[in-house]
């Protein structure tokens, strides 16, 4: 299994995401995770579609960009087309995510599918043959800086015994509350995609930081 950490960016400093980028390369960091909201889907309005034309432009790092927005399907070609590289929708955003997990492969990019805790990962098995990814939250979407959620890992744990059953090959990405003391026990129930945001930016020694997510994440 790889294991791959994606910081994100929604703590980072908005007015100098270039500095916290340049601290993620230097660390060989594989992800950055871009997180946009719209004021509808969840209660908070962060960036958008010229945010990640300007990353794109930025860095080669992989954008992983999770979409909190209300029927996603309306943004997806101008999210590809501005350079993210995986796409997350949420199952609760749109009524049929099958073709619009259909178009975002179509357009080239990777797509995955996002579940907020209190949506039980059998709801979304259907979909595994059309993702890359899953993307489990382990916070109600919206901010960073919350507290994790236990009862989440229960999706992670259903999620990885699938994978394993079924022989299919995705990748099981864990967001919210995540921090150098629960990484490990969330690696442990099987996530091997690992956001972080406020447990990495925002602080004084972000590169510590990263080489302590990155040594723990190597040990596995
Ligand atoms: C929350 C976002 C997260 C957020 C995580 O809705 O999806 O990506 O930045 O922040 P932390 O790691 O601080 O919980
Ligand atoms: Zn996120």
């Amino acid at each position: 299994m790889e294991y791959k950490l994606s910081p994100s960016l929604l703590s980072a400093d908005f007015a100098n995401l270039e500095k916290d980028i340049k601290v993620c390369e230097k660390n060989n960091v594989p992800y950055l995770h871009v997180d946009v909201m719209d004021g509808m889907f969840v209660p908070n309005i962060s960036i958008g579609v010229p945010v990640v034309k300007s990353l794109r432009k930025a860095t080669n790092l992989v954008l992983d960009v999770h979409l909190m927005i209300v029927k996603p399907e309306r943004y997806v070609e101008a999210f590809a087309k501005a350079g993210a590289d995986i796409i997350n929708i949420h199952y609760e955003s749109t009524d049929d995510c099958i073709p619009v997990l259909e178009k975002i492969r179509e357009l080239g990019k990777s797509p995955a599918v996002t579940i907020k805790p209190k949506t039980s990962y059998k709801e979304v098995l259907h979909l595994a043959k059309y993702v890359d990814m899953f993307l489990v939250m382990s916070v109600e979407p919206g901010f960073g800086g919350q507290s994790f959620i236990e009862q989440t890992l229960e999706n992670v744990k259903g999620l990885a015994k699938y994978r394993e059953e079924s022989g299919l090959n995705f990748d099981i990405e864990i967001d919210g509350g995540i921090n150098l003391e629960n990484v490990e026990k969330v690696v442990e129930a099987g996530a091997n995609v690992i956001v972080a945001g406020s447990a990495i930016f925002g602080n004084d020694d972000i590169e510590e930081r990263i080489q302590k997510f990155n040594s723990i994440l190597a040990s596995h």
